[in-house]
């Protein structure tokens, strides 16, 4: 066990539960995306989604647990990997060398803050109700909570908009990295594997922005309405 912990506690450790962390989190999210598409089928698919997870509260409560563990372990051992480089290198490089590296594997600090600064204002914003009051939990024709409705409600609103667009902008380029990284962390070296690896984080990346934002823009441009 506390060789267990001493393996975690190494950078390489570090890096490898990071990458599987963060892969379980790109899980999530495309899973996400994939549930609430179902907004095009209209408030009764989407309704009816919604209220099959609600009905499972113990799997429910499992993955909201998992996913806040796994959340907090993928956060907090990346700031950690984060001062051990910054520790190893205390003097900066005198010329930045920027021009292999990507824009996103540049930022994936700044963008990995603002993608949690972005969820935690998604969950009080969707799950919690208190950004926007003005629409208050409520039930569809058949009793299930109107998800469809505060998910339209919510995209009306340009302001809301621009904020999810925002926080699409900052997931994009932080899964882009992260994927390809963490698949190259726990990859076999290999010339053909590697390009592969190179190219699944930008491709996953855009098929879940491109996804994500269709919802708030046919909303935003009255294709899908209440
Ligand atoms: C257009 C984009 C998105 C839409 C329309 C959307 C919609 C929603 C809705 C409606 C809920 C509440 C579900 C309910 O009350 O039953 C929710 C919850 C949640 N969303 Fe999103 N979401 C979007 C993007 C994202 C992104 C990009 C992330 C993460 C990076 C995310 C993470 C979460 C989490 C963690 C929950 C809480 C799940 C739970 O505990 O029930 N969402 N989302």
């Amino acid at each position: 066990m506390i060789r267990f912990f001493g393996h975690i506690l190494t950078s390489v450790g570090s890096k490898v539960l990071v990458a599987l962390s963060g892969l379980a989190l790109a899980g999530f999210v495309v899973f996400h995306m994939l549930g609430n598409l179902q907004l095009f089928e209209g408030p009764e698919a989407l309704n009816t989604y919604a209220a099959f997870l609600r009905d499972m509260p113990i799997l429910l409560w499992t993955a909201r647990v998992g996913l806040l563990g796994i959340a907090g372990l993928h956060i907090g051992l990346a700031v950690r990997l984060a001062v051990l480089n910054r520790r190893a290198r205390p003097v900066g490089y005198a010329v930045r060398e920027y021009r292999r590296a990507s824009l996103s594997s540049r930022t994936m600090a700044v963008t990995g803050s603002l993608l949690l600064l972005f969820i935690l204002f998604h969950l009080l914003h969707l799950t919690a109700g208190w950004v926007d009051t003005s629409f208050p939990d409520r039930l569809d024709l058949r009793g299930h909570r109107d998800v469809f409705g505060k998910v339209v409600h919510a995209f009306q609103n340009p302001l809301f908009v621009a904020v999810y667009l925002a926080g699409q902008a900052v997931l994009g380029l932080h899964l882009s990295h992260a994927l390809s990284s963490s698949l190259q962390t726990l990859g076999v070296e290999h010339p053909l594997l590697d390009r592969l690896f190179r190219g699944a984080g930008p491709l996953v990346a855009v098929l879940v922005v491109v996804g994500n934002a269709a919802i708030i823009l046919a909303v935003a441009f009255g294709l899908v309405r209440a």
